[in-house]
């Protein structure tokens, strides 16, 4: 019966994409955290596209380009996997795109497959998504690519005792696993680790663990947002830093858009990722420039809006080169090996795993014109996901 199901799912699927083209638009559908404990994490990949078409109108390859919104409500794979489904037998759309959170993307892989559609990754960042599907590409980041630099960093940089801090799921296993791996191969020693709860965790006894453990440094990693200024505030209030224990996280942690929030606690903090607001380039100042203008003074685009504004600028180039017909297999061949001049600096597509390879940054939160920023003081440059 299952199987009958998803055979007329496919039915209605190339029945609805062929009216998409008879229509004159490409349809894209968003599926984005909009909702619950993780809503900014949505909120952020709505913003990146919404700038995106602000800048750039919405026809591409002489289509009207159409977004399509659906709210995953947070870490919620069946929820994920049915609008994916929706979005592709009711609305017709030609590309999935949006994913902020690895269990709703590894949920909507299985439905790209099926349906043969384009699903652009914006955020979601554990290693094994894009292997999933062969129409699955990633325009954020994987937490291995960005984790094992700072292993190998902290290592050649005086710390030689590290207790690792990751939230329970697909990319805190991955950044533990990863900084774990280089951190050892360059000489330093993992003496103790924690997993918090994906959820509304309270940091307070695993930060008193860390403190117990008497390490060199702490490596952090929690989802962007709300968490990472809790997990900033407790930090402070254990009192480690006045212990002596440094602290290094993956640039989930600490941010742009919450260090305002955290304020001059971060301060020092040395992270690794492939944005920062204060990256110098003239590509990230006409971004952050438009950010302002579009959404005010005090706002501060970071890597999540980074990720869709990418995913949005492929899609718009791919589908001029096709013409504006969005032939799946064709897609996917363009999307292999696209080159983009970002924001957070160039980056392409791995032909061969269809993941983001770009420069990791190494950063310190230092404070500029009295405002808190990660300046970049060290790059590893073209890094691929290590895969391992
Ligand atoms: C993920 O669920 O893959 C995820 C979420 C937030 C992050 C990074 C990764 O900051």
């Amino acid at each position: 019966m299952k199987r009958i199901a998803a055979l007329c799912a496919l039915c209605v699927s190339s029945f609805a994409a062929g009216r998409a083209a008879a229509d004159g638009v490409i349809k894209i559908g968003v599926i984005a955290e909009l909702s619950g404990p993780f809503a900014d994490v949505g909120k952020k990949i709505d913003d990146g596209i919404k700038l995106y078409l602000r800048q750039h109108g919405d026809v591409a390859g002489g289509k009207k380009v159409q977004v399509i919104l659906r709210n995953v409500t947070g870490p919620a794979p069946d929820v994920a996997k049915r609008l994916a489904q929706e979005l592709v037998t009711q609305d017709g759309v030609d590309i999935l795109a949006g994913f902020g959170l690895t269990p709703n993307a590894l949920a909507a892989a299985a439905i790209a497959t099926e349906a043969k559609k384009p699903m652009l990754i914006m955020n979601a960042a554990t290693s094994i998504i894009t292997s999933k599907s062969p129409y699955v590409a990633r325009f954020s980041f994987t937490l291995p690519q960005v984790a094992a630099p700072l292993g190998e960093w902290a290592a050649k940089n005086g710390i030689r005792k590290v207790f690792t801090i990751v939230s329970d799921y697909g990319p805190g296993l991955d950044a533990e696993r990863a900084f774990g791996k280089s951190f050892a191969k360059n000489g330093g020693t993992v003496v103790g680790g924690v997993r918090v709860p994906v959820q509304n965790p309270d940091f307070a006894p695993f930060l008193q663990r860390a403190r117990d453990a008497n390490p060199d440094a702490v490596f952090a990693f929690v989802p962007a947002g709300d968490q990472g200024i809790a997990f900033m505030k407790t930090y402070a209030q254990r009192g480690l830093a006045q212990a002596g224990i440094k602290l290094v996280t993956t640039g989930d942690v600490v941010e742009d858009a919450v260090l305002d929030a955290i304020g001059d606690s971060a301060l020092g903090v040395v992270s690794t990722h492939h944005y920062s607001m204060a990256h110098e380039s003239p590509e990230n100042r006409a971004f952050v420039k438009a950010w302002v203008e579009a959404f005010g003074p005090a706002a501060r685009p970071d890597f999540i809006n980074v990720g869709a504004y990418d995913a949005m600028e492929a899609i718009f180039r791919v589908s001029k080169k096709l013409g504006g017909v969005i032939d799946p297999d064709r897609f996917m061949a363009e999307i292999k090996g696209l080159e983009i001049d970002s924001p957070r600096g160039h980056i392409f597509i791995d032909p061969a795993t269809r993941d983001v390879v770009q420069t990791v940054y190494v950063r310190r939160v230092e404070k500029k014109d009295g405002r808190l920023f990660n300046v970049e003081f060290e790059k590893f440059p073209d890094v691929k996901d290590p895969r391992d």
